[in-house]
């Protein structure tokens, strides 16, 4: 079973874009190195901002004809195809192939909304290409819209970046129960809330220890932490350069921090026998 990585919280700007296109990337490299006979690995981009897709492809110029919209305006049986022909190759890897988002899925989600099965507009035609993948990565908008649910319904794993200051228990209990919620209401079993990422820590802000301790002391929230992304200009100053920070300064504090983040997912990627 290929594992699908959804990164998601409905609060803005906590890194989950810099996160699900940094880990995307992370993965085919560290397969690659490993020796794996299929490193492939599909980001796909939810969020009509199209920044994971303008960062990976070097545009956002994609719309009704190649985009996730026109995957989810196609007839069902025509939906995996249309999906392979909109996936494009990464201006990072070779082995990273693109399902872009487009300003367009801002009406879509209005455009669907009431339609049976919409939720799985996704995950249906997902599902029939996804062998050809070693994973796939999910990048979302800040909010629990349709779009968000499709993404989730398409997941096995939900991974929430959270920064040092939303740490509070209640935000991020509440974002883990909307998560439940889904697996229970769209009877998904297979998705779960597969991690916690720290991102912009700062430990020089005494606040921001506080609540990390806090968090890693948390009888549930603690059990989930899979990793601390420092707060690191090499993020920002890669992203201007529509790079991954990994190739933007691989000795940066931020690459170190996903990479050993993306060494975790890995583990839980061989053990799925991919
Ligand atoms: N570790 C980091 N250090 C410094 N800046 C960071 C870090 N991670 C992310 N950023 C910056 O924070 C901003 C928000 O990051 P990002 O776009 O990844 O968040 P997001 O959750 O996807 O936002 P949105 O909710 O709008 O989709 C960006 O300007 C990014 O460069
Ligand atoms: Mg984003």
């Amino acid at each position: 079973m290929t594992r699908v990585f959804v990164f998601t919280n409905h609060k803005g700007g906590v890194g989950k874009s810099t996160s699900a296109t940094n880990t995307a990337l992370g993965i085919a490299g560290m397969l690659r190195r490993a020796g794996a006979p299929n490193a492939r690995v599909l980001l796909i981009d939810t969020d009509s901002q199209a920044h994971a897709t303008l960062v990976t492809t070097g545009t956002k110029d994609y719309g009704v004809d190649n985009s996730l919209y026109t995957v989810l305006m196609a007839d069902r049986q025509n939906a995996a195809q249309t999906l392979l022909n909109c996936i494009v190759q990464s201006t990072w890897d070779a082995d990273l192939h693109i399902l872009p988002a487009s300003p367009m899925l801002e009406g879509a989600e209005r455009e669907l909304m009431g339609i049976a099965g919409a939720p799985y507009r996704l995950a249906d035609p997902l599902s029939r290409i996804i062998n050809r993948y070693a994973a796939v990565v999910i990048d979302t908008r800040p909010s629990f819209s349709l779009m968000t649910e499709m993404g989730l319904i398409a997941a096995t794993d939900a991974i929430v970046p959270v920064e040092p200051r939303y740490l509070e228990t209640v935000g991020l209990m509440s974002v883990i129960g909307k998560i439940n919620d889904i697996r229970e209401g769209w009877r998904q079993p297979n998705l779960r809330v597969s991690g916690i990422l720290v991102t912009k820590m700062n430990t020089r802000i005494r606040g921001h220890n506080h609540l990390l301790d806090e968090l890693k002391t948390h009888s549930v929230l603690g059990k989930l932490l899979l990793g601390v992304v420092p707060a690191n200009e090499a993020v920002s100053y890669a992203h201007q350069n529509h790079q991954s920070v990994f190739n933007y300064d691989p000795k940066a504090p931020a690459s170190k921090a996903y990479a050993q983040f993306v060494g975790k997912l890995v583990q839980r990627i061989a053990k799925c026998g991919a």
